[in-house]
């Protein structure tokens, strides 16, 4: 199927320009299709049914997909309800008493620092990379502070704000060296930027459904190499992620050997169809067409953005660039709140971090939105 005819798959395209699946990925008809068929089996049927022939299954058919978008086994692959709680998890596993230091960057998600920082009275100390321009983070910044003391090195494989790809290789090989861990918060990697972890040799990824998986809110995934799984011990647990949540035995706490152990309570279960909507269409499109895109129109952006005179705050270079390309509005936060609710009115959608307007195109996007998204900004920066 050619990439355009995608653009039915997403009816919001219709109505609006719609250009921020880095914040959160459009509705699919096939979402919503299969949103339907789970509030159908709920109408229908009973707990038993609706969980072990429809709910569990739908589950592990994401965990699958997901585990086959970034390389992974599924059996290396848990479903938590957010990045931060799957982070949490990991947090509590690690004996900071051992290794005190979490090396991080000021370009991370600040969910990922809040997860540390909570682990302070464990132990855990962080030591933060400054980014030099706000766009750029080297991976030798990263490696130079690795050392004996090194717990783990939480990386974001593709920054959020400015889409900086860091490369994690020469991360993981010092890592090793020194016996330290590596995660990647991979909210806006997977799915966009292809990734094989275990040729990489990652030790944790962790990513959510919401944003370029146009799988929706409630759903993500935490990707644990395969020999660390059982040497993790979780503090955050449940019976979801016990060997047997069924045989409701109080008498021990029986974890499982595959990543799941890093489920915990009730699944947010309506979401794994919505979720698997998005995951079935990435994979089906695939994450190279998909990159090859998107790289297309986000070249697109930045001539555009040249053309205007607006500054563009992400990356030039192909292979350095993410999904979204960020631009600076003159006149700073309020100047660019105001641009983007105007943007709003036309039927432009993106989104706003700072002074800076974040555009993110996806494989369904199109040279038109692009154009109309300029023209309009054009119009609006005048005022
Ligand atoms: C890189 C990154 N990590 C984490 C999050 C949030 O994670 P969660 O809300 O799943 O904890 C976001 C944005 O929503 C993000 O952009």
């Amino acid at each position: 199927m050619e990439l355009i005819d995608y653009r039915d798959e997403f009816p919001v395209l219709a109505e609006r320009t719609y250009l921020i699946s880095a914040s959160l990925g459009p509705l699919s008809r096939r979402s919503r299709a299969l949103a339907e068929e789970h509030l159908d089996l709920w109408q229908r049927l009973g707990p038993e049914e609706l969980w072990f022939d429809h709910g569990l299954p739908r589950l592990q058919m994401c965990r699958e997909s997901f585990a086959e978008l970034i390389g992974a086994d599924s059996d290396e692959v848990a479903i938590v309800p957010s990045v931060s709680h799957g982070l949490s998890s990991l947090a509590g596993c690690l004996d900071f008493t051992e290794r005190s230091k979490v090396v991080a960057s000021d370009m991370d998600f600040p969910t990922d620092h809040y997860v540390w920082l909570a682990q302070a009275k464990r132990g855990a100390k962080l030591d933060v990379v400054r980014s030099s321009n706000g766009i750029d983070l080297e991976p030798e910044q990263l490696v130079e502070r690795i050392d004996e003391d090194t717990m783990i090195v939480n990386t974001n494989r593709v920054l959020f704000e400015s889409s900086r790809i860091v490369d994690l290789e020469p991360v993981i090989a010092r890592a090793r060296d020194v016996g330290a861990l590596v995660l990647t918060d991979d909210f806006h990697g997977s799915g966009m930027v292809p990734i094989d972890v275990h040729e990489l040799g990652l030790d944790f990824l962790f990513s959510g459904c919401l944003k370029w998986l146009c799988g929706g809110q409630g759903l993500a995934f935490m990707y644990v190499r395969r020999d660390l799984i059982t040497r993790l011990e979780p503090t955050t647990v449940g019976w979801f992620g016990t060997k047997d949540p069924f045989d409701f035995d109080r008498s021990g706490l029986r974890l499982r050997d595959d990543a799941r152990r890093f489920e915990a309570g009730t699944y947010t279960l309506p979401q794994a169809w919505t979720a698997y909507g998005g995951l079935s269409i990435i994979l089906e499109v695939g994450v190279d067409r998909i990159r090859a895109r998107n790289q297309e129109l986000t070249q697109m952006i930045i001539d555009e953005a040249d053309a205007a005179g607006i500054e563009v705050l992400t990356p030039r270079h192909n292979d350095l660039r993410g999904g979204l390309v960020r631009v600076r509005v003159p006149g700073g936060r309020p100047k660019a709140e105001r641009v983007l609710h105007t943007l709003f009115d036309q039927h432009v959608v993106l989104d706003q971090r700072g002074d800076s307007l974040r555009i993110s195109p996806h494989f369904f996007s199109s040279e038109e939105d692009v154009e109309i998204c300029f023209r309009r900004l054009r119009e609006v920066l005048k005022h």
